[in-house]
């Protein structure tokens, strides 16, 4: 079958990336898309299974830094479209061990932008679209918001990396002419996230009636944004979002952390029958985050007015449909949990 255009996602086995190659394959049979998952600690084809026989799906396992396997994908598969999302994406592991985070969020970005570069002869309808974070601009007080124009201001080596990434692929823009885009997004939350970050790793270990580490003061504010509203936006961007510009994509849900995980405990007493109450005896401050970012917030007007995006679902319902992915999906998450998971909770959190 002829393809209208074939789309190379990177890092479509995590998370997000998961999440939004179940869209493009479901919702444009007229595509083909290639996935190009290095299968790391948080890639897992387990969250694809729905989607693995379609007909216009391809998965390949590969490095994004291996410039002789990405420069023989593009030649091979003609690429019309790269969508970036592969990355080592949590800040706790950037500050345990940054190198992984500069080979990968840097480097490899340098090698996908290459590769673009040197294949695509003709620019014309090509599209290399970075998918990045709002952590790059640093942090904010109690008020104000991020615009696509706040100044950078990194501050982890998981920001400092993506925010590298994003300068080198606008350089190619300005440099080269390639045709990028770039969007900026807040904390995902939602079906297949890894429990490490903060919000499966809370719904886990409620489930085993475990401590519930609550950096610092628990007064850190994250922007929260249900992932498919993630996927659908991207999926626009990378269909309408003009090219050369930045697109701050956020959920208009701003939680302190505290309150976030008492939410998450009542959810989740409700849902286990349990006494109200019993899940909030469990949580427990720890030692802060070194470098933690105070509060993240986004205007995310830009991308309403230009293009009509909102998000769609709200963190009640969004929490409660996440609680309740992770309790029908224990087996998943057992299986995640075992192995690795155990030496890096040790390591981070000081228990098994
Ligand atoms: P994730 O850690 O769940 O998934 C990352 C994926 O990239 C995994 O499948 C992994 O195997 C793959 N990968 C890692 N190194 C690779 C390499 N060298 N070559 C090929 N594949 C590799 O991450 P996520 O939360 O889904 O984030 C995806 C992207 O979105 C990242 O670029 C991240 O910076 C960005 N982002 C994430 C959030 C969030 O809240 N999670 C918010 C904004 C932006
Ligand atoms: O803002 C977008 C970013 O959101 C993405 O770019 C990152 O890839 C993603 O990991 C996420 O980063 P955060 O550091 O904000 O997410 P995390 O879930 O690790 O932490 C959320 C907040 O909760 C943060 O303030 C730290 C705090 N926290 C986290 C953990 C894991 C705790 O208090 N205890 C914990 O055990």
């Amino acid at each position: 079958m002829a393809f209208q255009q074939t789309i190379l996602v990177t890092g479509g086995a995590g998370f997000i990336g998961s999440h939004l190659v179940r869209l493009l394959v479901n919702e444009y049979p007229e595509y083909h898309i290639v996935n190009l998952d290095k299968l790391t600690y948080a890639g897992n084809l387990e969250n694809l299974k729905d989607i693995e026989d379609n007909p216009n799906y391809t998965f390949i396992k590969g490095d994004i830094t291996d410039e002789e396997h990405i420069q023989q994908l593009f030649a091979e598969y003609r690429f019309d479209g790269v969508i970036h999302l592969a990355a080592e994406s949590h800040v706790d592991r950037s500050i345990a061990n940054p190198m992984s985070f500069i080979e990968t969020n840097i480097v490899g970005t340098v090698v996908l932008l290459n590769a673009a570069r040197h294949h695509w002869e003709d620019y014309t309808g090509k599209r290399f679209y970075h998918i990045s974070t709002d952590e790059v601009y640093g942090s904010l007080g109690e008020t104000g918001y991020f615009t696509e124009e706040t100044p950078y201001d990194p501050r982890s080596p998981y920001s400092a990396s993506k925010a590298s990434s994003d300068h080198l692929v606008r350089a190619y823009y300005h440099t080269y002419g390639l045709p990028v885009v770039i969007s900026n997004c807040s904390n995902n939350y939602g079906p297949y996230q890894f429990p490490e970050k903060l919000i499966p790793l809370v719904i886990n270990n409620i489930r085993h009636n475990k401590p519930l580490p609550v950096y610092g003061d628990g007064l850190y504010t994250r922007d929260w944004l249900w992932v498919e509203d993630h996927a659908s936006a991207i999926a626009l961007i990378y269909h309408k979002g003009r090219i050369g510009q930045t697109y701050n994509i956020g959920g208009n849900n701003e939680w302190k952390n505290i309150g976030l995980v008492q939410q998450l405990c009542d959810i989740m007493d409700q849902l286990l029958g349990r006494k109200a109450g019993t899940s909030r005896g469990l949580i427990t401050f720890v030692r802060d985050r070194p470098g933690h970012d105070r509060r993240y917030a986004i205007d995310a007007s830009k991308i309403k007015r230009e293009l009509g995006w909102e998000p769609t679902i709200q963190a009640a319902e969004g929490l409660r449909r996440t609680a309740e992915w992770y309790l029908e999906n224990t087996e998943w998450l057992e299986r995640v949990t075992s192995g690795a998971y155990q030496q890096y909770y040790q390591e981070q959190y000081g228990e098994a």
